[in-house]
């Protein structure tokens, strides 16, 4: 039930503090609880998934790579499917899947296994068709997601896809780091969620916005997953055309679009090698015209640049490089909520979507 939330969506955004904790609370105490067999030597992790669980495996990719030193490829389930596949035994995939029942994720499964791979999935549903059919993996403990548009699914499969990390990390530091900080990010999540600066903030993107036709969002490193995110959120519960982009292709095409109505969302990283990178593709919109709505983790005190060029600033709590998208996230997903509802929409009903595809 809704219970005092207006709708589910809702209601889920706000349940993402103590699902996360779900997801990881068995699995901090002992790392090695993880169970998933996997090849040894492994030659490289393939992620299948659709929409936003191949969001979450896209940031999955960074933090294996990054942390475990292993080839991880994120992949579309719809394409993997058609395409020549070249895996065999020394090859891990996982199907990640929130309800378990994706026809094109399970069918990407099954040509694994007829290839040969290891296979494991990271799901949500007990006992759905893609757990079974996985074998092994991780489930999520997120409880039951109702609202078509996914919210604490993602933020479950991200904080999965870091204990996959720390599971498969060699880095004792890792690891030992990663059982220290996941247990911060619930409060964290919670106090954003209750911040009013930040909901101030977001009526006046909503009312700035509502009207928008267009929309982009971009982010390098792994606030390129979360800027993919927060534009598939835009556009399935508030039918407004979004496009998430690498921030550094922009200027190899869509910047063509940018101008003075163009709502430009930046997810910005602190990371010192990226936050110069993405300062300078800011200015590249500003300059152009384009209205630019920040989120981001940055330090204190916030450089002068980042604040003259952004017209909205949403400031996230820094925990770890890895945990930022799990914060990153919340206003994009608070913001969309709040534009489909100024619109007189229904979040919890987008046209032409259901909770699972269950045909390819
Ligand atoms: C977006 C959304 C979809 C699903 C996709 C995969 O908000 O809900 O993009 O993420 O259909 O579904 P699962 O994870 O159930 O396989």
């Amino acid at each position: 039930e809704k219970g005092s939330y207006a709708h589910f969506m809702l209601k889920e955004i706000y349940q993402q503090p103590k699902c996360i904790g779900q997801t990881f609370v068995g699995k901090i105490a002992n790392l090695d609880a993880i169970h998933i067999d996997i090849p040894n030597p492994m030659r490289q992790l393939v992620f299948v998934a659709c929409g936003t669980s191949h969001h979450a495996s896209m940031v999955g990719r960074y933090l294996v790579e990054q942390h475990a030193q292993i080839q991880v490829i994120p992949e579309y389930a719809s394409e993997f499917i058609y395409r020549t596949c070249l895996l065999g035994p020394s090859d891990l995939v996982i199907a990640v899947s929130q309800s378990g029942e994706t026809a094109d994720t399970r069918e990407a499964l099954h040509t694994a296994i007829r290839a040969g791979a290891k296979t494991a999935g990271i799901v949500n549903v007990v006992g759905s068709q893609i757990a079974r059919m996985a074998g092994q993996g991780m489930y999520l403990h997120a409880g039951p997601e109702i609202g078509v548009a996914s919210t604490k699914a993602f933020t479950c499969q991200v904080t999965a896809m870091i204990l996959l990390a720390a599971f498969l990390s060699k880095d004792p530091a890792f690891r030992a780091d990663v059982i220290r900080t996941l247990p911060m990010v619930p409060p964290a999540m919670d106090q954003l969620l209750h911040n009013g600066h930040m909901h101030a903030t977001i009526d006046r993107i909503v009312d700035a916005f509502k009207g928008a036709t267009n929309a982009l969002y971009l982010g390098r490193g792994m606030d390129y997953p979360v800027a993919l995110e927060g534009a598939l959120k835009l556009k399935e519960i508030s039918y407004i055309h979004a496009e998430g982009y690498p921030a550094g292709e922009m200027k190899h095409g869509p910047i063509a679009l940018v101008d003075t109505h163009m709502p430009v969302f930046f997810v910005l990283s602190r990371d010192a090698v990226l936050f110069p990178k993405v300062l300078i593709n800011m200015e590249e919109v500003r300059t152009r015209g384009g209205r630019i709505i920040t989120i981001t983790d940055v330090a204190d005190p916030l450089p002068t640049a980042v604040e003259r060029v952004s017209e909205f600033l949403i400031r996230v709590p820094y925990i770890a490089p890895y945990t930022s998208p799990l914060l990153k996230v919340i206003p994009l997903q608070l913001i969309s909520y709040r534009i489909a509802v100024a619109k007189g929409l229904n979040p919890d009903r987008p046209r032409n979507l259901a909770k699972s595809v269950t045909v390819e």
